[in-house]
């Protein structure tokens, strides 16, 4: 990383004046965090402790059999307490946030899973929590809002634009202009200004140092190739920046959507509908139109329904470090079947793109070679979204019955 907080041409801050002091501290106080032993080994216990880390690297036998291609292990991040990768983040940045004086965290949630790991962690360490979230999130992932809910945080519904995960992240920076004094934003992705991205993808970076390991005693050598499923960035990152200066080709798989116009997938890369531009505190590729107006994006999974993403992501593919490719919503929920189905693992629908992009390259690879795909989440939460795409009558007709007898008087 270069000064300010650049990766190459992008990242950097681009932030109202009134947030400066309030950055200013952030990035001291990160500094001067990740540099006390004390500080890191609090969140390596809370890691290990609460939320059970570390998490399996699993073989998966019949799904390669049945791929036909290289040897396919899932790293379990579904495992993590509250089921995805990003309670890791959470930890770093919730013990942060005590340790700056902060009473009040803020997030931005896409899939609702930063939002639960935001107020579990808000829950444990006493802090008051207020969460944004697009109203078209809330509707397509509301077990995890009734959980936010239950735990004591604030859900804020954002009506504005799509009402996805862009909108949240720009309400909840608003907010972050009026209460930086005793607010801790806690970003859920390795977007946004300078040190955010570094940070998030600093407390990820567990993923792929336990993956060197596991590979290590379980493979005997790192696997030939790793994937993971881009949203913002964060897990991708988590289990890329490890492998960096490594043989290991590192595959970022976007979600494809359900086309390749405008508005109907949530690409960054490989398209030319995304191009660099300046938005949300940072410089990054950003999906947008002619006039640089930020696009509407499209995707079966609220968490990768993202206009940008991470600075380090789209700095790494530019030097070609990084390769990404994409799935489209019906691709994933067959690879999402076929892992239930051979591996008897429930994936989420953000993790089974890079299920997706995995064993559709593993097919195509020598048998003696293995892939690593980072399951960054499990799919309990897209239980509605999953019963649609796969046509399941009796679920919709349980919903009916049960809906109709609880609104008996
Ligand atoms: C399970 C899961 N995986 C992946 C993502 C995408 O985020 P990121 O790209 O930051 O890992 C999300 C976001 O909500 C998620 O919930």
């Amino acid at each position: 990383m270069s000064d300010e907080g650049y990766f190459g041409q992008y990242g950097g801050s681009y932030i109202p004046e009134i947030l400066f002091n309030s950055q200013q501290q952030l990035i001291e106080s990160f500094r001067e965090a990740m540099a006390d032993a004390s500080f890191l080994a609090q969140v390596k216990s809370e890691m290990q402790t609460y939320s059970g880390r570390p998490t399996p690297l699993t073989y998966c036998g019949n799904l390669t059999e049945a791929v036909g291609g290289a040897q396919i292990y899932i790293k379990r991040e579904d495992l993590n307490h509250s089921g995805a990768h990003k309670m890791n983040n959470v930890i770093g940045q919730g013990l942060l946030a005590k340790r700056m004086g902060k009473k009040r965290v803020i997030a931005e949630t896409g899939a609702g899973q930063h939002g639960v790991a935001t107020a579990l962690v808000s829950a444990r360490l006493g802090l008051e929590c207020t969460i944004y979230m697009g109203a078209h999130d809330i509707q397509r992932q509301y077990p995890n809002v009734f959980w936010m809910k239950q735990l004591g945080a604030t859900v804020v519904p954002v009506t504005t634009g799509s009402a996805t995960l862009k909108d949240a992240l720009d309400e909840a920076i608003r907010d972050w202009c009026t209460h930086y004094e005793d607010t801790h934003y806690l970003i859920g992705t390795s977007c946004g200004c300078e040190p955010f991205p570094e940070m998030v993808a600093g407390f990820q970076s567990v993923i792929g140092e336990e993956v060197k390991e596991q590979a290590m005693a379980q493979i005997g050598r790192y696997p030939d190739r790793i994937y993971a499923c881009v949203g913002g960035g964060s897990n991708a990152c988590g289990i890329f920046l490890p492998f960096l200066d490594s043989e290991v080709e590192l595959v970022g798989v976007e979600a494809g959507g359900i086309g390749d116009g405008p508005g109907e997938h949530a690409k960054r890369f490989n398209t030319d509908q995304a191009r660099f531009g300046v938005a949300q505190g940072y410089a990054t590729k950003f999906l947008q139109d002619d006039q640089g107006q930020l696009q509407e994006t499209q995707s079966i999974s609220a968490g990768l329904d993202y206009v940008g993403v991470s600075p380090i992501l789209a700095d790494l593919e530019e030097q070609g470090k990084v390769r990404m490719i994409s799935a489209r919503d019906d691709e994933v929920v067959d690879a999402f079947k076929r892992l239930m189905i051979s591996e008897g693992i429930i994936a989420a629908l953000e993790s089974s793109h890079a299920v997706a992009g995995g064993i559709r390259e593993a097919a195509t690879m020598q048998v003696d070679e293995s892939i690593a795909i980072n399951l960054s989440g499990r799919g309990d939460k897209d239980i509605f979204n999953i019963a649609k795409a796969l046509n399941d009558v009796a679920f919709g007709d349980f919903i009916e019955d049960y809906l109709s007898e609880a609104m008996k008087p």
